[in-house]
């Protein structure tokens, strides 16, 4: 029951009725609360993760709310796997009209320490999956979206990706180069309808996290005292940023990186 701490419902807005969106990296965290967002929204969406049951699971929860999503697995490091899952959901979704590309693999992140000592097989995965997967998932997605006249892209990158950090070069560099891809693509295509933005939150207390108490009380208390604002994040105030970047809304937002932290970055 990790996704008992989404809000999926507490909104009316239609405005995403008739939109076909995938969301890559959806099992749990971030992802997951933009599932139930965008289905509360009134999206088809597919619920696409490496972890299968976890997307299953979200995907069914989703429905449950009275929301149209199914599940399928996928492995963003791997071309052919990502090639297999967009096909299979723009076959069940009719067509795509967006998607979310949101997934990274956080399990090296904290061996991720500094340029020097940072075993090079943790900056391999890290780019791997965290900038190339992102690579692979948009050559996958766009022709899709360019065939229906135009749709939105938005990435999860990170406040990483631009602030400067003792610590986790790999993570950072992979989130830095995500912002430029982002804007190669808003760059590229904006003319044919095409828009791309990133989301680069900041700390973000994920249900997941909350229950598996994964955060020393004195770190949550740093990462609030850090923050000009009441709390740190929680999944759905990116889920909100998200759903408003792959409406009809959003649509002139283009080529951005947009901070959802709660002022803890002001850039
Ligand atoms: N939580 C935060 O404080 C925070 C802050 C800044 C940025 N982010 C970014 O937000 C995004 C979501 O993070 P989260 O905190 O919700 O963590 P999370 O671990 O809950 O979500 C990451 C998801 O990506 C999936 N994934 C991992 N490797 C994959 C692969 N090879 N193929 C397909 N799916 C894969 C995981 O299974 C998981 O469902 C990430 O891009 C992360 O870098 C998070």
């Amino acid at each position: 029951m990790h996704f008992q701490g989404y809000r999926g419902r507490d909104h009316v807005t239609d405005r995403l009725a008739g939109k076909a969106i995938i969301v890559i990296g959806s099992a749990t965290g971030i992802g997951a609360a933009t599932v139930m967002r965008l289905c509360a929204e009134g999206a088809h969406v597919c619920a696409a993760d490496l972890n299968a049951q976890g997307a299953e699971a979200v995907a069914a929860a989703a429905r449950d709310s009275g929301g149209n999503a199914f599940a399928l697995p996928i492995d963003i490091a791997d071309e052919t796997s990502v090639n297999a899952a967009v096909a299979a959901a723009v076959e069940r979704l009719g067509k795509l009209d967006a998607a979310h590309i949101n997934a990274a693999d956080l399990r090296t992140i904290f061996a991720d320490s500094n340029a020097l000592d940072v075993d090079l097989a943790v900056f391999d995965r890290t780019i791997q999956v965290n900038l190339r997967g992102h690579l692979l998932c948009t050559r996958a997605v766009l022709p899709h979206l360019l065939a229906g006249g135009g749709g939105a892209i938005v990435y999860t990158s990170s406040g990483s990706g631009h602030s400067g950090e003792p610590v986790r070069p790999s993570y950072a560099a992979s989130k830095s180069g995500l912002n430029a891809l982002m804007r190669h693509v808003a760059s590229a295509w904006g003319r044919e309808g095409i828009t791309a933005n990133c989301i680069a939150p900041g700390f973000v207390m994920t249900p997941e996290m909350i229950a598996g108490g994964q955060v020393p009380p004195e770190v949550l208390s740093a990462f609030t005292k850090a923050t000009p604002s009441t709390r740190v994040g929680e999944v759905d105030d990116i889920a909100a940023m998200a759903a408003l970047l792959l409406s009809a809304e959003g649509r002139w937002v283009n080529g951005q990186v947009i901070n959802v932290n709660g002022g803890a970055l002001m850039a």
